[in-house]
């Protein structure tokens, strides 16, 4: 791990709000399982994605897609969103909770704009069909089925930040050789095997042509790795061998100082 004391110093923050947190969320969906609409899901999610592979498909910029800016452009993997699953497959969403306050995580932004940016224009809509930022599409469709395990908005935002900086499958696939390029290929089992060597846990791939696109790891409500569940093909949409397109060859051709 290249940042023990931050991820000590987030854990520790986990905690405490654990003990201090009632309310919120927690009072509503209390209501809404108690009305017995939504049954409490099985496990955790955590999904991924490889902006070299995303950035690709971008058309068009504005100030809110992290493709567009070369300064901060990430070249690592990023959060697309931490989900909440059914063993069968199936999955809850929009379970209950007030709509997404930024402000409510406002302390979080900075890592939040590093490693959870939105990778495209298009603002999601919520569950409260408002068109939204990325941040609050992910929070209201799957943050509130988090109960009883995460209790609030803030608290889905920290402990997915929490367990996205504890298991860096960037620092895992760039240690095994798998490092950003435009001409290699990688073999899909050898990156699977990483992870499973890494986290004792079998990811589960998506794959835009033959470029990783996602890579995404389950785990119990207490945050152990565990398989995902109904996923009999870990190698999703995946050929055998992929690529991990390097950033800067992304396509925002409509930007004048790219190359070709
Ligand atoms: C292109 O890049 C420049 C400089 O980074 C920026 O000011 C401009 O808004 C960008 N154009 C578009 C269409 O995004
Ligand atoms: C994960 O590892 C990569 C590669 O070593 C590193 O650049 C990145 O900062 C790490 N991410 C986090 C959240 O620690």
């Amino acid at each position: 791990m290249s940042s023990p004391a931050i991820v000590n110093l987030w854990m520790l923050l986990v905690c405490c709000i654990l003990i201090a947190v009632k309310g919120g969320w927690d009072e509503e969906v209390g209501l809404l399982r108690r009305g017995g609409k939504q049954r409490q899901f099985d496990y955790f999610k955590l999904a991924l994605q490889w902006p070299g592979t995303y950035c690709r498909k971008t058309r068009h910029c504005c100030s809110s897609n992290a493709c567009c800016s070369r300064s901060n452009s990430p070249s690592v993997f990023t959060i697309h969103g931490l989900w909440t699953e059914y063993n069968d497959g199936t999955w809850p969403s929009c379970c209950s909770g007030r709509p997404f306050d930024q402000k409510e995580i406002s302390t979080l932004l900075e890592p939040m704009r590093k490693y959870w940016p939105s990778l495209s224009c298009s603002s999601p809509r919520s569950c409260h069909h408002k068109k939204g930022p990325f941040w609050g599409h992910e929070g209201e469709k799957h943050g509130t089925c988090a109960y009883p395990v995460v209790l609030d908005e803030y608290e889905f935002f920290l402990t997915t930040l929490n367990v996205y900086f504890k298991y860096n499958v960037t620092e895992v696939l760039f240690e095994a050789g798998y490092v950003p390029s435009d001409s290699e290929k990688y073999p899909l089992g050898g990156i699977i095997s990483s992870i499973q060597n890494a986290f004792h846990t079998t990811p589960e791939l998506v794959c835009s042509g033959d470029a990783l696109e996602e890579l995404r790891i389950c785990f119990y409500k207490n945050f152990e790795p565990r398989d995902c569940a109904h996923d009999t093909s870990s190698r999703g949409s995946c050929p055998q061998y992929v690529s991990l397109p390097a950033h800067g060859s992304w396509g925002f051709r409509s930007n004048t100082t790219a190359a070709s």
